[in-house]
């Protein structure tokens, strides 16, 4: 039954309900900082959403969340002393403000974590990416996924694939987006090209093979285990590097990194660097990368202070392009080829809503293979299929 009453058309809404919480005082490892609370359930304004959240993706920015770093809590100045984290999820629409024509409760969809205001000339122009008030939902902003319910903007809603589970559905957004704007947006992608991979095994990594594969790119994964190996092969890809047999603190072993990739390639170096490391791999990017090739980086897990030889970049004419996230077009996109198969989400791993701290602790560690996923409202995993 929809109520329209209050000038919003809704399904029932608890004003209470127990959320995953992160508060400055506790910033820390997740174990640590992450602690349910019950919180009041936020109103909602005319253009955004209530969200009933069946399962949510684990990423990254969690881990940095909890850490309060490099930005605590009281520094992303969203009015409240708490934040509940996660930028991933699928769920059914509980409630829409008075704006929103598009969607009504009931709708199925996944989000995408990109806001902004939507009223500047950036936003109505260039990109909401260059909108000042761009924020990544959940990480910047205060009420994510990791609560049964939660608050979003209605811009950021796409249909979830009806193929797919709630966990599967709710797991794969923010790295595929910002995987295909880095490779397809700023990367220009084209076929028969080289892309060097770090972390081919990981979030970002498993979408990132996909897109070359589908692009007709060629993919080279740099991994650290048998098993992230594995998982590159099982989604296509050949060309594969182990990147413990290199020392990439010197520069005889960014060199020997070098001569291995080209044997790999046939003698060819990267056109583009797919960049999200940071300060370990920085230096070897910049020296493997093809002369006017591009290197094109979203992060810096290892730190964000890079060190490189400046001269492999204006000798041969290399560019770093900076990425983030993804606009609402590109996210679309990349969704439609989930919805048609032609991208598979990678879910290695489905935990309880009970489990968020252990979800994101596993996040942290990089031993993980692809997505994360937790169930919040499903009651249990495989949930959610229409087809
Ligand atoms: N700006 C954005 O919009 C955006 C979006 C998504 C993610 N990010 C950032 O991108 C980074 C990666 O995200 P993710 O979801 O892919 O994380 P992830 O699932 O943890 O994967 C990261 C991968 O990095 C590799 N790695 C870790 N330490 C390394 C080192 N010392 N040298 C080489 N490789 C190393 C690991 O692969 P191996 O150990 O197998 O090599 C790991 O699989 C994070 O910092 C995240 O915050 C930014």
């Amino acid at each position: 039954m929809i109520d329209t009453t209050r000038g919003s058309k809704s399904l029932h809404v608890p004003e209470m309900m127990d959320a995953w919480v992160i508060r400055e005082n506790r910033h820390g490892s997740p174990l640590n900082a992450l602690r349910k609370e019950t919180i009041r359930v936020p109103a909602i304004g005319p253009t955004e959403v209530l969200l009933s959240v069946m399962a949510a993706g684990v990423n990254f920015n969690g881990v940095w969340a909890c850490r309060g770093y490099p930005v605590p809590l009281s520094g992303l100045k969203t009015g409240y002393d708490f934040h509940i984290p996660g930028s991933d999820a699928a769920g059914i629409i509980l409630q829409v403000g008075s704006g929103v024509e598009r969607w009504t409760p009931g709708d199925e969809v996944i989000v995408t974590c990109n806001v902004s205001c939507h009223q500047c000339p950036a936003c109505d122009g260039p990109s909401s990416l260059a909108c000042e008030h761009q924020r990544i939902w959940g990480f910047e902003t205060n009420w994510g996924s990791f609560a049964p319910i939660a608050k979003v903007q209605v811009q950021q809603l796409l249909p979830k694939p009806p193929r797919l589970s709630w966990e599967e559905a709710g797991s794969y957004g923010l790295c595929l987006f910002t995987a295909y704007r880095m490779l397809v947006t700023q990367g220009g992608l084209r076929a028969g090209e080289n892309v060097l991979l770090w972390g081919a095994g990981g979030g970002l990594g498993v979408f990132a093979i996909q897109l070359c594969l589908l692009f007709g790119a060629h993919p080279i994964c740099v991994v650290s285990s048998i098993e992230k190996a594995n998982l590159c092969r099982r989604l296509g890809a050949e060309l594969i590097i182990d990147r413990q047999r290199f020392d990439l603190t010197q520069q005889v072993g960014i060199r020997e990194f070098g001569r291995e990739l080209r044997h790999l390639t046939g003698g060819e170096d990267p056109d583009i660097v797919f960049e999200h490391v940071g300060q370990a791999t920085f230096p070897t990017s910049v020296y493997v990368c093809k002369r006017f090739g591009r290197i094109v980086i979203c992060g810096a897990t290892t730190g964000y202070d890079l060190t490189f030889d400046v001269r492999h970049l204006w000798m041969r004419q290399k560019s770093i392009i900076g990425s983030h996230i993804a606009n609402l077009y590109e996210a679309d996109q990349a969704n439609r080829l989930v919805i048609e198969g032609k991208i598979q989400p990678v879910l290695t791993h489905t935990l309880a809503f009970n489990q968020v701290p252990e979800a994101q602790a596993l996040q942290e560690d990089r031993y993980h293979l692809g997505k994360i996923a937790v169930l919040i409202g499903a009651p249990e995993s495989g949930m959610g299929r229409q087809i």
